[in-house]
């Protein structure tokens, strides 16, 4: 297993930790860190986190809440980081720290059975922002405050995609929040020069989520790309992404706020 990343007691949180790429990062993350380190996994699915959390090492405390990150406020965010904070190590829980992690893993697909022109519901975009892009935002502010004042080492994580920065037909909701999210963590990285930023793209990965494009895209021409990725395996693991992601934060070659992909050579 890949060796130290990060040093000394880390507070990591992970949003969409209950199952693919978002638990095999916690998974694989959590066991490079020193024990006594806290994780905090983030999804609507209680039971699957709890199966995240019981894969993770013993030596760490792990926290995990079901949580709705398209509805959740900033002061219900925030109570939940309290929460875990208080729970681990009482009132000055933050300055147990040496170093934090988030990773804004957190995703859904959008409806990709419309064409651009067709995507006339105010609602549905609204929604699909609430998650995929204002959510991440805020949770990154607040995460942040937590710490704010503090000598402690930041690193914030976005996972992004190819698709955020090539237009893909029947793919308008996705691409559009990919973008707009990936450009707030670049803007972020600009005004916070401190802070560790990776943007990291995991090529295409077998999830539901990647089920999902495959079996209900109407663009025959983005279908064909999806079946032709299952067709001719070159659908990664989500072991593959996520050695590839600790290799890149390993070796630190990227600027901060980057958008660096599975592909891209070290
Ligand atoms: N798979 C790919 O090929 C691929 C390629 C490029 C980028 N990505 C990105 O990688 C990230 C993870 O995707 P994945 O493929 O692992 O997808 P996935 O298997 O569908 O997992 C999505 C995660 O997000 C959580 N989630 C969804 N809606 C939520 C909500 N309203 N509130 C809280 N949590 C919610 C899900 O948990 P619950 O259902 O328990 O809430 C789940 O843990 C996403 O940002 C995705 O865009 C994936």
């Amino acid at each position: 297993m890949t060796g130290k990343i990060f040093k000394g007691k880390v507070f990591l949180l992970v949003t969409g930790a209950s199952q693919g790429i978002g638990r095999k990062i916690a998974e694989v993350l959590g066991s490079t860190l020193e024990s006594g380190s806290l994780v905090l996994l983030l999804a609507r699915n209680a039971e699957n986190l709890k199966g995240t959390a019981d894969n993770m090492p013993k030596t760490l405390a792990v926290e995990y809440r079901s949580v709705d990150l398209s509805k959740a406020t900033a002061e219900e965010l925030r109570s939940i980081i309290d929460g875990a904070l208080v729970k681990d190590s009482g009132a000055d829980a933050a300055s147990k720290f040496d170093e934090i992690v988030v990773v804004h893993n957190v995703g859904s697909i959008g409806d990709v059975t419309k064409f651009a022109v067709d995507m006339t519901d105010f609602d549905y975009w609204r929604q699909y922002y609430d998650l995929n892009v204002f959510s991440p935002a805020v949770l990154n502010g607040v995460f942040m405050n937590v710490f704010k004042g503090k000598n402690i080492k930041r690193h914030v994580i976005n996972i992004t995609s190819a698709c955020g920065i090539q237009p893909f037909n029947s793919m308008g909701y996705y691409c559009s929040g990919k973008a707009a999210r990936e450009m707030y963590f670049k803007v972020f990285a600009k005004e916070n020069p401190d802070v560790n930023v990776l943007n990291y793209s995991p090529g295409p990965v077998d999830t539901e989520m990647l089920d999902t494009v495959t079996d209900n895209i109407v663009d025959p021409t983005t279908k064909e790309i999806f079946k032709d990725l299952k067709e001719n395996e070159r659908v990664l693991t989500t072991d593959q992404t996520v050695k590839k992601f600790l290799d890149i934060l390993s070796s630190k070659k990227y600027e901060s706020g980057d958008h660096v992909d599975y592909y891209d050579e070290l």
